[in-house]
């Protein structure tokens, strides 16, 4: 035991760092260190009840007193470190400076909810497409329907551009772009930033999210949109979601619906959300106007359609309950934060 007390001082003295000490703490006082494994290597048969006590007094002292001052030495070395403001080993570097904070970056609210529908509507063989923020009015508005006098104009106020060209107002504008360039059948989906001329509050932006979906095969029928909103809404809000169909007005649809589901915050016996009425209307839709197929040189004999254009900053403000629109384009990186880094 002496023998082992010697070497272990010796061992310790010429260690140095703390990493060096921490090796001679293991080697001796570790599972299976020198000392801790004294007691399991020795044989008791062979000594009275009186030898066997003052050996193991003696196997513990000799334990104490290691530790005791292995862990002096190992205090001692980190003082020395900080003292000297960096690590033998490595000069010059201040291991107590604060380190860098590293952020994570997370996923804005409507990006998430467009890259689930994005998925949503590859695993159902659509195309997504982009198309373009400056439009010509010819795809914004005649060619869906709305001629120059038509009081639709009006819905949508509209940033026009010195040139004659706009910001368009909303994607429909890529449907006969789509349909000329694809033909059908199509099956395709817009995601993109939509503008309007419009006073900021807590649910109106000048600029907004939508995603369009277009869909011209033989024999679509209501029962087809239906089917594909349903899908996709189980998607977005993960359960079976009520939906009912109210007629809705626009040019470029007929019959032309609003879709509604029932909301989701109270189930439909009205809260704050639904302003009491149960119900929140979320997608405009219907069947593509033979007029629109005819611009986009589809023959209407053949060939009918849905379409929808769902507004991605709505649908990710029900999804995530968020109570005012204006956050979404703050830049307030406490509100970003709350959203994950990956999905
Ligand atoms: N483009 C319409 C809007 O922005 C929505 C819509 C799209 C309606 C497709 C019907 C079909 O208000």
């Amino acid at each position: 035991m002496d023998e082992i007390r010697q070497q272990f001082l010796s061992d310790l003295g010429k260690a140095n760092t703390p990493k060096e000490l921490e090796e001679v703490r293991v080697r001796y006082l570790g599972r299976k260190g020198t000392i801790t494994t004294l007691l399991k290597n020795t044989d008791f048969s062979q000594l009275t009840p009186d030898q066997r006590r003052e050996f193991g007094q003696k196997v513990n002292d000799l334990k104490r007193f290691a530790e005791a001052e292995v862990s002096r030495a190992i205090e001692a070395a980190k003082a020395r470190a900080a003292a000297s403001g960096a690590t033998a080993g490595v000069a010059g570097l201040d291991w107590s400076l604060p380190g860098t904070d590293h952020r994570v970056g997370c996923i804005h609210p409507i990006a998430l909810v467009q890259m689930e529908l994005e998925d949503v509507f590859h695993s159902m063989g659509f195309m997504v497409l982009t198309g373009y923020e400056v439009e010509l009015e010819y795809y914004n508005f005649d060619a869906l329907n709305i001629p120059a006098d038509h009081p639709a104009r009006d819905m949508q106020d509209t940033y026009w551009l010195t040139n004659g060209m706009l910001l368009r107002t909303h994607t429909s504008a890529n449907q006969v772009r789509a349909l000329e360039r694809f033909g059908a059948p199509l099956r395709a989906i817009f995601p993109g930033r939509c503008f309007r001329y419009e006073a900021i509050d807590a649910s109106h932006e000048n600029t907004f999210y939508q995603l369009e979906g277009l869909m011209v095969d033989r024999d679509i029928s209501v029962a087809n949109l239906i089917a594909v909103m349903k899908a996709l809404l189980s998607r977005i809000f993960h359960r079976e979601v009520t939906i009912r169909l109210r007629p809705g007005f626009f040019p470029f649809v007929e019959p032309g619906f609003e879709l509604d589901v029932q909301c989701l915050i109270c189930g439909g016996s009205g809260c704050g959300t639904c302003k009491g009425g149960g119900w929140i209307e979320l997608i405009p839709c219907g069947l593509v106007h033979p007029r629109v197929l005819e611009f986009g040189h589809i023959d209407t004999s053949k060939y009918s359609g849905f379409a929808f254009g769902l507004g991605l900053t709505r649908m990710a403000m029900m999804k995530y309950a968020i109570p005012d629109i204006r956050l979404m384009n703050s830049g307030d990186i406490r509100f970003y934060e709350q959203f994950p880094a990956a999905v």
